[in-house]
């Protein structure tokens, strides 16, 4: 066993630090597409390095394929709250497990689309406390490009940003949508009335993180939470052979390569302006290093 102190540190490479954050800002992060066991265990290990080494303050997470890919459990939702989940959103995949729909009605900190049917289960605004006494309004819609056919997305969050009351300047609206296109629109169209707006869904990170004109951060897609080793954290061979063949094949989760896609943004406290925004792209590994060297600050002291 190699000693302690001849353990090399985390090289500074692996962590790029962040900008500090500036003055009357807070930050925020939505971390993308939580897939089956790997992709929790992901997120539940890399909360407190969050939070510790990012200086992340809120953190909410696309949760639509925690459940072995598809849906969410009530287990999976109570684990994600206890492990320091500010607020939960959900996509075309909310109800594939029809328990969380208890949870959905029951819970103030968990929205699915605001674009399905107004008397389905849950609702579609989270208006989630995120400290100083400030609170932050959450809201979510699923696109209509190579999508099931559902409500205008647009109409829909502008419904919805209508019952936020305006002394809630912290808004983040997870837009889950197929086509790069629909996500753009969407930022447009909420520029200057929500802090960000942020895709999921596609399980891809996109390279297009910006502030729009108006002072909205917006990124197509925040990428995805699980194992890369895989078609957007499915097996591989399973998609392959059913897409190449023809036949309908269960498409497991995946094992390898597990990494956390997310992404923070600053907000402003007063103006809801986004300040800041920038991208995570952690392996697990990591993690194992943070815990690693750790245990090794601990040992000195
Ligand atoms: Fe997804
Ligand atoms: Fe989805």
């Amino acid at each position: 066993m190699i000693p302690p102190e001849h353990v090399p540190p985390i090289p500074a490479s692996l962590l790029e630090p962040l900008p500090p954050v500036p003055a009357g800002c807070t930050r925020i992060a939505l971390i993308g597409d939580v897939v089956g066991k790997p992709g929790m265990r992901m997120v539940c290990n890399a909360i407190p390095w969050l939070r510790r080494l990012l200086h992340i303050r809120t953190v909410v997470v696309n949760a639509e394929n925690a459940a072995d890919g598809s849906g969410l459990r009530c287990k999976d939702y109570r684990r994600l709250v206890e492990h320091g989940v500010d607020a939960i959103t959900l996509g075309d995949h909310a109800f594939r497990k029809r328990e969380i729909m208890e949870v959905l009605d029951s819970q103030p900190n968990i929205v699915r689309a605001a674009n399905w049917p107004a008397d389905g289960p849950g609702c579609s605004l989270a208006i989630v406390p995120i400290g100083d006494g400030l609170s932050m309004a959450v809201t979510t819609a699923v696109g209509r490009v190579f999508m099931k056919p559902v409500d205008c997305p647009f109409r829909a969050v502008d419904r919805i940003l209508a019952e936020v009351a305006p002394e809630v300047s912290i808004r983040l609206m997870d837009f889950h949508a197929e086509a790069t296109s629909d996500m753009q629109l969407m930022g447009r169209h909420l520029d200057g009335r929500v802090t960000a707006v942020l895709g999921t869904h596609t399980h891809v990170a996109t390279a297009d993180e910006q502030i729009l004109p108006m002072g909205t951060g917006f990124q197509c897609d925040v990428g995805m939470t699980g194992p890369f080793q895989s078609i957007l954290g499915r097996k591989i061979e399973a998609v392959h052979t059913a897409t190449i063949k023809g036949v309908p094949l269960p498409f497991q989760v995946a094992t390898e390569d597990v990494r956390l896609n997310g992404t923070w943004f600053d907000a402003h406290m007063e103006t809801g302006k986004c300040m800041q925004i920038g991208r995570i792209h952690w392996r697990e590994s990591l993690i194992d290093q943070f815990v690693a060297q750790a245990q090794r600050d601990r040992q000195v002291l």
